[in-house]
């Protein structure tokens, strides 16, 4: 996909991707290498409904859920010069679409679900992952990739990130680098 250079400069970069795609991780080294500020989506729901994500979805659930996570976001976009990582759910909305790219530029974690499942072990704090077996994860996360894909291909830059995450970032670094490059 095309790069827009002049937009991604002083916007928000927001991190997207199924569970276990290395949204939080990646964020964190990313925002570490910019100097900008970290901002886990999910960890702020947590801190402004003082549930966790588990206790929200079983309490309330996921429609509840979802609407903690647009209102949080909604907070987010306002910012500008983070680095955001989003909940692999949170481009579901056509709103919170629409709010991503007009506020900032946005990376997909690229990963197959086989190598999710993998990663993906205890998953206690991932409701939509809890109490299944290896193959019915593997089955669950295929749907989920099958429901979300072409939202997140909408994403600015495609990063795989199936190996180290320091090569996915190194990746992400230097297609920035580019960016900056060619807005000078
Ligand atoms: C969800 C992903 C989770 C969390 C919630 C729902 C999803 O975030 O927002 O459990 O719908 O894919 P991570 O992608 O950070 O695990």
């Amino acid at each position: 996909m095309e790069l827009d250079a002049p937009r991604v400069l002083p916007s928000n970069i927001y991190l997207v991707g199924l569970m276990g795609s290395g949204k939080s991780t990646l964020g964190h080294h990313l925002a570490q290498a910019l100097k900008r500020e970290f901002i886990d989506l999910d960890a702020l729901i947590e801190r402004e409904s003082g549930q966790s994500i588990r206790e929200i979805f079983f309490e309330h659930g996921e429609n509840y859920f979802r609407n903690l996570e647009s209102t949080c976001l909604f907070e987010v976009v306002k910012q500008r010069e983070k680095v955001v990582a989003l909940g692999g759910g949170a481009i579901l909305r056509e709103r919170n679409r629409e709010l991503i790219r007009s506020s900032g530029f946005s990376i997909y974690l690229k990963v197959n679900p086989k190598i999710l499942a993998e990663r993906l072990g205890d998953c206690s704090a991932r409701p939509l992952l809890q109490g299944l077996d290896a193959n019915a994860k593997l089955e669950r996360l295929r749907d989920l990739l099958q429901e979300r894909q072409s939202f997140y291909e909408q994403a600015d830059l495609i990063v795989p990130n199936e190996g180290s995450s320091e090569k996915a970032l190194a990746r992400i670094t230097s297609a920035l680098e580019r960016l900056c490059k060619l807005s000078k």
